[in-house]
């Protein structure tokens, strides 16, 4: 049987994919990427914000389109939407088999099964002890240099505007065991590179008896796998940036030198509403003291703007702080209501859709700037740089990413390809670091 999985939203979907690819296998169940293939199509899908729902929705309806020409084929919705919707999917999409959420992945054999005999079913029962810790992940990124290993699941934050805590449940951290075996396996497979993953990443705390791994033990122990293994985490929630974990950074070169820590906004009485549980000045103080211990940081964020009641005023605090900071590079979105958060409850979608849109822009606007002088700035400067593949615009070009998780591009040969070069840097547009190979 040939499955085929499109997965939309965050690295933990990506990441959440491999996991299903692996237990299907475990079923027969090879992965194709032709679609034209599959007997089994399955949507890993998001539902962050609206629009990534209609988009899913829309997928949904053009592979419902396909199925009807297709007898046999079988259609399933998992993830963070089918968690969300729930069974109602079933009736809002009657193309859709099956449906099943985030901590339901052990069961998509048999409601496969059942599925192939008409069965149309869905499992969307949350766990608070599911972290899939023991199960190879089927690697679907192509390149072969980087992998993700969910390391946590679920997130206990609430911020008022998420839906993540409902459609991941609760935080769990997997077993430090599994993740280090993890690490070497890719390691020995020719990965140069892990990014460990989670909702809230830093918040890792995993025990067993008088055992404790506390998050930036488990860095040290994946750090010290290989020192030809970079090491990335994300994402980061500002609240538990600790000295002991900046410190660990530190201390391991081969700790990638790149924090992503969203703010969300720049304005503390926003920020409260939010239910972030920190404070402008925190934020940016911890800021400080990465720039403190980790010279050359690279610091990237997310932002929403036109969340309930934001103020002029508000937003100008958000632009004050990315001037601040100078971010290297932020994820920037229009606030977008989901039902059933404290937000939605508590507050009516009062900013105005023009006004989300004119407050957008010119935070993107303005982030552009800063990520140009951020890649101005790094003009002379030589990099090591772990090279992933050839570059998409220019197959004579390879293409990498230095510690600081910058996109640098420069000539040489696919021999180079998993291995570390040193780049020297001559030009930058506001996205990619253009140079020459140097010794
Ligand atoms: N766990 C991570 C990020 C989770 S979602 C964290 O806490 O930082 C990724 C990003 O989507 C968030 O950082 C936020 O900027 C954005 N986001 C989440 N909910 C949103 C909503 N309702 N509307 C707009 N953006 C949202
Ligand atoms: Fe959502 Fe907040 Fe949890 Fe991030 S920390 S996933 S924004 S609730
Ligand atoms: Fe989306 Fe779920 Fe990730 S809602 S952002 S895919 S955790």
């Amino acid at each position: 049987m040939k499955l085929y999985i499109e997965t939309y939203g965050c690295q933990m979907n990506f990441s959440d994919s491999e996991i299903i690819a692996s237990v299907l296998g475990g079923a027969s169940y090879d992965v194709t990427r032709e679609l034209s293939m599959a007997d089994v199509v399955l949507v890993n899908t998001c539902s962050i914000r609206e629009n990534a729902e209609k988009r899913v929705l829309g997928r949904i309806s053009e592979l419902s389109a396909i199925k009807r020409k297709r007898p046999g084929m079988v259609l399933g919705v998992v993830g963070c939407m089918a968690e969300r919707l729930k069974e109602s999917l079933l009736e809002l999409c009657q193309g859709v088999d099956i449906i099943a959420g985030p901590d339901a992945y052990r069961s998509l054999p048999h409601m496969l099964g059942q599925a192939r005999d008409g069965r149309r079913m869905a499992n969307v029962l949350l766990s608070e002890e599911e972290t899939y810790d023991r199960i190879d992940p089927v690697r679907l990124d192509p390149s072969g240099v980087s992998a993700f290993i969910s390391i946590m699941r679920g997130c206990n934050n609430y911020c008022t505007y998420c839906v993540v805590p409902y459609v991941r449940g609760r935080e769990r951290s997997r077993d430090p065991e599994t993740i280090i075996r993890e690490a070497e396996r890719v390691y020995n497979n020719g990965y140069r590179e892990v990014t460990l993953l989670g909702q809230n990443v830093n918040s890792y705390r995993w025990s067993n008896g008088s055992k404790k791994v506390d998050f930036p033990e488990l860095m040290s122990q994946v750090a010290g796998v290989s020192r030809q293994l970079r090491v990335r985490f994300a994402t980061s929630h500002p609240r538990d940036i600790s000295q002991k974990l900046i410190d660990t950074i530190a201390e391991h070169q081969n700790i990638a030198r790149a924090v992503h820590l969203p703010v969300q906004s720049g304005s503390s009485r926003v920020l409260e509403k939010m239910n972030r549980k920190y404070t402008r000045e925190w934020y940016l103080d911890r800021v400080g003291a990465i720039r403190e211990k980790i010279p050359h940081c690279g610091i990237t964020t997310d932002i929403i703007t036109g969340f309930p009641g934001e103020t002029e005023e508000d937003h100008r605090q958000t632009l004050s702080l990315m001037q601040e900071v100078r971010f290297d590079f932020a994820f920037m979105f229009k606030y977008s209501q989901r039902p059933g958060t404290a937000a939605a409850k508590r507050w009516t979608d009062d900013v105005p859709e023009e006004v989300k849109g004119q407050r957008l822009e010119e935070i993107v606007r303005f982030q552009q700037q800063m990520s140009q002088k951020s890649n101005d700035g790094d003009v002379g400067k030589t990099f090591e740089v772990l090279v992933e593949g050839p570059s998409k615009k220019d197959a004579n070009m390879l293409m990498g990413r230095n510690s600081q998780n910058k996109v640098v591009v420069f000539p040489g040969g696919s021999h180079l390809i998993k291995t570390y070069v040193r780049v020297k840097v001559h030009d930058c547009t506001s996205a990619t670091l253009k140079g020459t190979l140097t010794s």
